[in-house]
């Protein structure tokens, strides 16, 4: 127990470092507005966008799955689910796109990759290695102001003005992210686990991250080996 204390104190006051976290997950075990992992990412200007990541939740309200910022757009690139809708929403910049009819179940591992590409202004929705229909959104620019990557509270300003009710709470593993749109086949490798071509962007193998409040590192190994 004071081991397990100590290494979060630790964990929390410590400076961004790099860390493979291959066969680990995030654990955001309370709803919070304060509790974060923040992600350095390797570059900060895009013009193409895919981010991949892994949840479970039992959360029956809205919830944040990747928030990103930037001093322009609190919603730069922001994956969201909407409870009463039950859709799963990437907002890009001012904009978003709606993505319904999905068996987001409880209690169970989703894997969702969101594309954004900014010069014909198509996003689309990857939902456990479905492809879901490409939707037109906010075309013509790119990122090019440094972007702020939180995971598990949504900003709704750069960095900051979290809100409790938005907050994601479960369990979050294998964030990617790239600088340009993936094809549908590293797509289904990323799905399927199997060898893909890590973020060059954020690479779960080798994160730059730093963690305030109660975040915790766990292993995700579900089963005897
Ligand atoms: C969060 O939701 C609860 C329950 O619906 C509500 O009572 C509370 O005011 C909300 N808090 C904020 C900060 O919106």
């Amino acid at each position: 127990m004071l081991f397990s204390v100590c290494l979060m104190i630790l964990v929390s006051n410590a400076a961004a470092a790099i860390q493979d976290l291959s066969g680990k997950m995030f654990v955001f075990p309370q709803q919070t507005k304060t509790a974060y992992a923040k992600l350095t990412p390797s570059k900060t200007s895009f013009s193409a966008i895919t981010v991949c990541h892994r949840s479970l939740t039992d959360l029956k309200r809205d919830h944040v799955l990747f928030s990103m910022s930037t001093s322009t757009n609190s919603n730069e690139f922001l994956v969201f689910y909407k409870f009463t809708a039950n859709e799963i929403q990437p907002h890009i910049k001012t904009g978003l796109a709606s993505y319904g009819g999905l068996d987001y179940k409880l209690n169970t591992w989703h894997s969702i990759c969101t594309t954004w590409d900014s010069t014909v202004g198509l996003v689309q929705l990857w939902f456990n290695g479905q492809q879901l229909t490409k939707k037109y959104i906010t075309p013509g620019t790119g990122v090019s102001t440094t972007p702020s990557i939180i995971l598990g509270q949504e900003q709704d300003s750069h960095g900051g003005s979290f809100d409790i009710n938005q907050s994601f709470v479960g369990m979050m593993t294998d964030v990617h992210m790239w600088d340009y749109v993936l094809s549908a086949c590293e797509i289904q490798k990323y799905v399927s686990e199997l060898s893909f071509t890590p973020g060059n962007v954020l690479n779960w193998a080798a994160l730059d991250f730093l963690i305030r409040d109660r975040v915790l590192i766990e292993n995700k190994q579900l089963y005897c080996q």
